[in-house]
């Protein structure tokens, strides 16, 4: 059977910080940590945290904004991390609330009933805890019978999720597989890191993949999927039940996003634009049958690389659409936030490719064909 994407849905916090108000709150925090250790830096034994620049942000990375589930701790120069507050275990966990947000739009775009759904799969970089699973507390939300479970590919969790809810499909152990990513990437963000403080924002995103003879008229054929990781510690977090010591924001290190930007931009760059050329000619395809490609949203200047070296020139930004600059990296949910942002305009028989890549490393591609 073949599948089929029927419709997605996006949940976006009401609350945003401009790259002005996190600049601002990093150089306030800088100021005081390097007034605090005066005498060290005076005796040359630390070195002065230096401050952080709008202007580098935007060219380094393209990004001018992010939502966040909490704004006042995160610009709070006494704080520099979000305040979520815990819950009781019987009120729902913060990602499920934001993951049901984004599936009651999808199955509401799909004319999907939720006793409709076969399966859940929570599909993201971080999860709040280690059981029960993200997904099924999700199911119940929603009132879903059969199965559910989480799946953790950071910033390709989504593509990941897409080709594993495909294969039930197309093995007929599901008809209808709802994918979810709940990113709070700002609970793993290191906000006292100058060079990832900017990087990303909050979000949650939701794909119903279904077989192609249960969804409306109106989807998206999955034609083609392939998956990739080849091991990295280029971009990595140690937090888990293991390490324990608890990752405060202020101080904090490996137990919170780290990164060596520059390499993971020249090794990540080659290896997707390859894969991608690669599923190209395996589908009998050639570049030219692309009217879009929804990338990953990590960084611009990567996207236009891995872009041209599809294309063989520069895409414009209808071919490769961008909204890093109000969202910026999302992990998992950015392509997807890409594909239900710039998707409303095509018609029966174009062709587009969802890619997403990072962590581990990992890669993803889904090509798709408008059905009507
Ligand atoms: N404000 C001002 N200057 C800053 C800064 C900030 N916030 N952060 C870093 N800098 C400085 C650096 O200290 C460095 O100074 P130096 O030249 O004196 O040493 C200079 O700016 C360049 O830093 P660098 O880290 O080399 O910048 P870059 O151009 O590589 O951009 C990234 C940094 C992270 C935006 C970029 O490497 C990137 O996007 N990489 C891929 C990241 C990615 O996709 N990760 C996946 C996550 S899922």
């Amino acid at each position: 059977m073949t599948p089929v994407i029927s419709a997605t849905g996006l949940w976006t916090p009401d609350e945003m910080i401009s790259n002005e108000e996190l600049v601002a709150s990093f150089n306030a925090w800088s100021d005081k940590w390097n007034a605090a250790h005066a005498a060290d830096i005076d005796a040359g034994t630390v070195a002065p945290k230096p401050h952080s620049n709008v202007e580098f942000i935007e060219k380094a990375s393209g990004i001018k904004s992010r939502y966040v589930v909490n704004k006042s701790g995160v610009i709070d120069p006494d704080i520099m991390r979000p305040v979520i507050a815990e819950r009781p275990n019987d009120q729902i966990s913060i990602m499920a609330e934001i993951a049901v947000e984004a599936a009651r739009q999808a199955l509401d775009r799909a004319g999907r009933r939720p006793q409709e759904v076969d399966a859940v799969l929570c599909a993201a970089s971080n999860m709040q805890r280690a059981y029960p699973a993200m997904a099924v507390e999700i199911q119940a939300a929603l009132g879903i019978e059969g199965f559910a479970f989480d799946m953790n590919v950071a910033c390709s969790s989504a593509t990941f999720g897409i080709q594993t809810a495909a294969d039930f499909v197309r093995s007929g152990s599901a008809r209808s597989v709802l994918m979810v990513n709940p990113e709070i990437c700002s609970g793993h963000l290191n906000f006292t890191d100058r060079d990832s403080h900017f990087i990303f924002g909050d979000v949650a995103t939701a794909v119903l993949i279904e077989a192609e003879d249960v969804a409306a008229p109106d989807h998206w054929k999955i034609t083609g999927t392939s998956l990739k990781t080849v091991f990295s510690n280029n971009i990595r977090n140690n937090f888990g039940f293991l390490n324990r010591t608890a990752p405060e924001g202020v101080g904090a290190s490996d137990k919170l996003f780290v990164q060596e930007g520059r390499k993971v931009f020249r090794e990540v760059v080659p290896m997707v634009a390859a894969m991608i050329n690669s599923e190209l000619e395996r589908l009998g395809l050639v570049s030219g049958d692309l009217r879009r490609m929804w990338l990953h949203q990590a960084n611009a200047g990567m996207n236009r690389l891995i872009a041209a070296k599809v294309l063989g020139r520069d895409a414009t930004p209808d071919e490769s659409p961008t909204v890093l600059d109000t969202y910026a990296n999302t992990s998992s949910a950015g392509s997807i936030i890409a594909f239900h942002k710039h998707s409303d305009d095509f018609v029966a028989g174009d062709r587009g490719l969802i890619c997403s890549f990072g962590a581990g490393y990992s890669a993803g591609t889904v090509f798709v064909e408008k059905a009507a």
